[in-house]
């Protein structure tokens, strides 16, 4: 589906973002694992987590939706309700899962069913079978797990061979700076007989760890390592979900551009997904962050958005992994800052659910605007007066929508191809689009 994005007056005003996707994963990943009914509130129920639920209630895990009465304006909410079946006790699938487009569903399953006495077999879409898996298997592999695969292991389909149940400890320092290899792994160390130790684990989001911490499970930092010790079982819990702050980032990014305000309540405010913020604020935006009360372990709060004269900066290798998925953004909000903006050590970029430093080039020069591409990263001069044009989403959802937030920052708006992908995230995009301003045909 094509759709022309225009927002003459900008875009600004409210947001309530949808809920956090790796925090629903996550949820509903050790609901199944616990040995009791669990409840998630607000959980992102499209697109990659529907791929997570789907994988999950072929493995045996009975799941059902249910709506809520809200309180005051807030209508009906829907609730997940998760019979955890306990930490061994998955059931052999009848046919092949399907992750869809879900890198995050994949790696982290990968953890789940590592060494469990059954056979699974677990697929994708086109972009999920080019996406690299060694990074889980190969140290899930020195666990003891037999895993077979697409060039040795390293694309799915990816096939899961009956082990014992339980795994070996692991000494391993994580060669990247992911956040889904380390949560595979801590998934993997709940039934392993010894402990996992991951040096080189704080770089990344820390989900996995606050949610554990939350259901009691024990989780001592030694020396910058996190020492994953093996679980006996996984209470039943109830937790709600906050909002996405890398969603918010697509409208926080548009009312900067276009010289707006924004309110973005009811968000997550985890401080490793505060990244792009942070790198805004040294920008000149005008960012004050609310924290208003935790949920599963998560900071909740409000984010206030004021326009600032945007001056370029460096992002560089370390800030990276805290702003992984708004990459594409620093390219939009470079090209209208003034002086040099240059992203370096994002080559991991390269790796998502399509080539995102080819696609952000490809969205500039659609713009009409310039853009400079390094191997791990790129250049950009502003500020640019972007024309705006035409661009495919090549089936990535954050590509869709960096696309079509430049349109506030152009003069002729985007028409953006493949715009429904930004489902997998933001399931109401076009519709928050239209609430901000914005015109959307
Ligand atoms: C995610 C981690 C990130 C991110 C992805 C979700 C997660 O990937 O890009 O959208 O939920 O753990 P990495 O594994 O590269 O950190």
């Amino acid at each position: 589906m094509k759709l022309s994005f225009r927002a003459p007056r900008g875009l600004g005003g409210e947001l309530t973002p949808p809920p956090d996707k790796s925090i629903t994963h996550r949820a509903l990943m050790l609901a199944a694992l616990s040995d009791g009914p669990c409840l998630i509130h607000n959980p992102l129920g499209t697109g990659d987590c529907l791929s997570t639920r789907s994988c999950l209630e072929a493995l045996g895990v009975p799941i059902s939706e249910e709506l809520r009465k809200g309180r005051g304006a807030a209508g009906t909410q829907p609730q997940l309700r998760v019979r955890g079946v306990g930490l061994r006790g998955l059931r052999e699938p009848e046919d092949v899962l399907n992750a869809g487009n879900s890198g995050t569903t994949t790696r982290l399953l990968a953890g789940m069913l590592a060494g469990l006495p059954l056979c699974a077999v677990i697929t994708g879409d086109a972009s999920l079978r080019r996406r690299p898996m060694l990074r889980v298997v190969e140290p899930l592999r020195r666990m003891g797990a037999k895993i077979a695969g697409r060039l040795s292991g390293e694309q799915p389909p990816l096939v899961f061979l009956p082990g014992p149940g339980s795994l070996s400890g692991l000494d391993y320092a994580l060669p990247v700076a992911s956040a889904q290899v380390k949560s595979a792994l801590m998934l993997a160390a709940l039934r392993a007989d010894s402990q996992v130790r991951l040096s080189g684990a704080t770089g990344s989001r820390d989900h996995t760890e606050r949610l554990y911490r939350f259901l009691g499970l024990s989780l001592p930092e030694e020396e910058g390592a996190l020492v994953c010790l093996p679980a006996s079982r996984v209470p039943a819990f109830e937790l709600a979900v906050p909002g996405d702050p890398s969603s918010a980032a697509f409208f926080v990014a548009a009312a900067l551009i276009s010289g707006r305000e924004l309110t973005v309540r009811a968000c997550g405010l985890n401080p490793t997904r505060l990244g792009f913020f942070r790198v805004l604020r040294r920008m000149g935006a005008l960012i004050e962050m609310g924290e208003e009360r935790t949920e599963g372990g998560e900071p909740v709060g409000t984010l206030r958005v004021r326009p600032g004269t945007l001056v370029a900066t460096e992002i560089g290798e370390a800030e990276i992994p805290f702003l992984l998925d708004e990459v594409p953004l620093l390219a939009v909000v470079g090209a209208k800052a003034e002086g040099l903006t240059r992203v370096s050590g994002a080559a991991e970029l390269r790796h998502k659910e399509s080539d995102r430093l080819q696609a952000v080039a490809r969205l500039l020069e659609a713009a009409g605007g310039r853009i400079e591409l390094a191997p791990d990263g790129f250049s950009v001069e502003g500020p640019q007066q972007l024309r705006g044009g035409e661009m495919e989403a090549g089936g990535d959802h954050r590509i869709a929508m960096a696309a079509a937030v430049l349109a506030a920052g152009s003069s002729e708006g985007m028409a953006v191809g493949g715009v429904e992908a930004a489902g997998v995230s933001f399931p109401e995009f076009v519709s928050a689009f239209r609430r901000l301003g914005g015109t959307v045909g």
